[in-house]
């Protein structure tokens, strides 16, 4: 299964993509994560893409695309995969076409996980991620059951620098300037299904794996 999964900031992109990859054994990319993972290794990329992401700003799509194609490159892509914050605009979208023609693939499943500003903000300034897996809790949504500390493997938690509330209010401005023309193209091709994000997260999940099984 290739599966796309679309949304505001704060949808639960990242945590339904973590548990639908284990469910459906495909590997997980999020552009997010390698991002950051790029600024927490102070490569070329980490160093140009911060001043982005710190102010809520998408990161040029040359640079995106590039690391995309990167990560592609890498075996276990060949099992399917969920994506997670790419694309954020049509030219992304382009781009992924492309990235996938080349393999002779396409896309399965576009899942579009909508919700609120309200529920955005209060999602976002109380999530917590572990520094060690990137897991996802929330200070009173999905709390640790030790405070400050990863259920899963024990490491410390901590706030992203672009959950304050200001950038986040900056991230849906900017995701709702692209999205219109995004969810466009995935209906004309057929491959978009709506989602409500706002029930229990386990419940959301077993309404993607419903649609996933139904390819
Ligand atoms: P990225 O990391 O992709 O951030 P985002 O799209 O803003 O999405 P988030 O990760 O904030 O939210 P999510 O939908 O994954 O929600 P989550 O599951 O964590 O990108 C960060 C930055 O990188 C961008 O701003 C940009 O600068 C750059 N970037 C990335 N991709 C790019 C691209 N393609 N092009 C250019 N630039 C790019 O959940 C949020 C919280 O809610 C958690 O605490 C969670 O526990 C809780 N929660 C989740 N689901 C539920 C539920 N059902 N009920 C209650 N609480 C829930």
């Amino acid at each position: 299964m290739r599966i796309i999964l679309l949304g505001p900031p704060g949808a639960g992109k990242g945590t339904q993509s973590k548990s639908l990859a284990e469910r459906l054994k495909v590997s997980h990319i999020s552009t997010g994560d390698i991002l950051r993972q790029n600024v927490k290794e102070g490569t070329e990329l980490g160093r140009e893409a911060k001043g982005y992401m710190d102010k809520g700003l998408l990161v040029p799509d040359a640079l995106v695309a590039k690391m995309l194609q990167d990560r592609f490159e890498k075996p276990d892509i060949k099992n399917g995969f969920i994506l997670d914050g790419y694309p954020r605009a049509l030219t992304q979208a382009k781009t992924l076409d492309e990235i996938l023609k080349a393999k002779d693939a396409g896309i399965d499943l576009v899942v579009y996980l909508d919700t609120s500003d309200k529920v955005i903000i209060q999602r976002l300034t109380g999530r917590l991620v572990c520094s060690a897996c990137g897991a996802n809790f929330h200070k009173t949504n999905m709390p640790p059951k030790e405070e400050g500390v990863c259920d899963s493997c024990k490491a410390k938690l901590y706030q992203r620098t672009d959950d304050t509330e200001e950038t986040v209010r900056k991230r849906i401005e900017v995701y709702k300037n692209e999205v219109a023309s995004l969810i466009k193209y995935y209906e004309d091709k057929g491959k978009l299904h709506k989602l409500s994000a706002d029930g229990d997260a386990r419940i959301v999940l077993e309404k993607i794996v419903e649609l996933a099984e139904g390819k």
